[in-house]
């Protein structure tokens, strides 16, 4: 039975982005990210050993449902799934990427940054999309609009996102939850201090919680 990964971010609306070329940093990041109690992390196709990456993190971190962001083309969406992925993240909307998620009855998360695309989506039967780049593309007034329209569309915020806004990203009701690199940061991981990462971690779901708990 596939899980409902969907359910899973209600609980824990956080999705970092897991970015390095050496299987063991994704492994340890993944570790130090799970530790702070986010349990679900896009290890993203920008580096050349990124499939290797997810393999490791998909085989060694049980703790963390690691999916595959960044993902351009259907190929890539078929070798991430072999690799492990539990989901699919793309920047953009793909209707090929889409059908292998769905042959494989994975979630998959194309980003959508117009209501032309936003409708393409929904009417390839998506549920939850991608806002992606939230902050260029509109940020909190333009997921607002969206949702008047495409009422039962749910949104995943990237690009932009940090501590600082979180919390207005996920007062909105159509926000099932928000990604980004700022619990990553790249200097941290380069210097072997996966403690930021772990407190950046607490952090994040500190602030979601409260936000989840304002919003009832
Ligand atoms: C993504 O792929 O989702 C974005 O690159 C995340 O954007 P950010 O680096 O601004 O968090």
């Amino acid at each position: 039975m596939p899980m409902d990964l969907n359910k899973t971010l209600q609980s824990v609306p956080v999705v970092p982005l897991v970015q390095a070329d050496d299987p063991k940093v994704a492994v340890l990041t993944s570790r130090a990210l799970a530790a702070g109690g986010l349990t679900v992390a896009e290890v993203v196709f920008r580096t050349d050993r990124a499939l290797e990456c997810l393999q490791a993190v998909a085989e060694e971190v049980p703790e963390m449902i690691a999916g595959a962001g960044t993902v351009l083309s259907p190929g890539q969406a078929r070798a991430a799934i072999k690799a492990g992925a539990r989901f699919i993240v793309s920047p953009g909307l793909d209707d090929g990427v889409v059908a292998v998620a769905k042959e494989h009855g994975i979630p998959v998360y194309p980003g959508i940054v117009t209501p032309s695309e936003l409708q393409h989506a929904f009417n390839l039967g998506l549920e939850v999309v991608k806002f992606f780049p939230a902050s260029l593309a509109g940020g909190v007034p333009m997921l607002k609009a969206f949702s008047s329209v495409f009422r039962s569309m749910r949104f995943m915020p990237t690009g932009g996102i940090s501590a600082g806004n979180l919390a207005e990203y996920l007062a909105v009701p159509a926000v099932l939850a928000c990604g980004g690199s700022w619990l990553t940061p790249a200097a941290a991981i380069f210097t072997g201090d996966y403690a930021q990462v772990t407190t950046l971690a607490i952090d994040a779901v500190k602030i979601a919680a409260q936000a989840r708990r304002d919003g009832k």
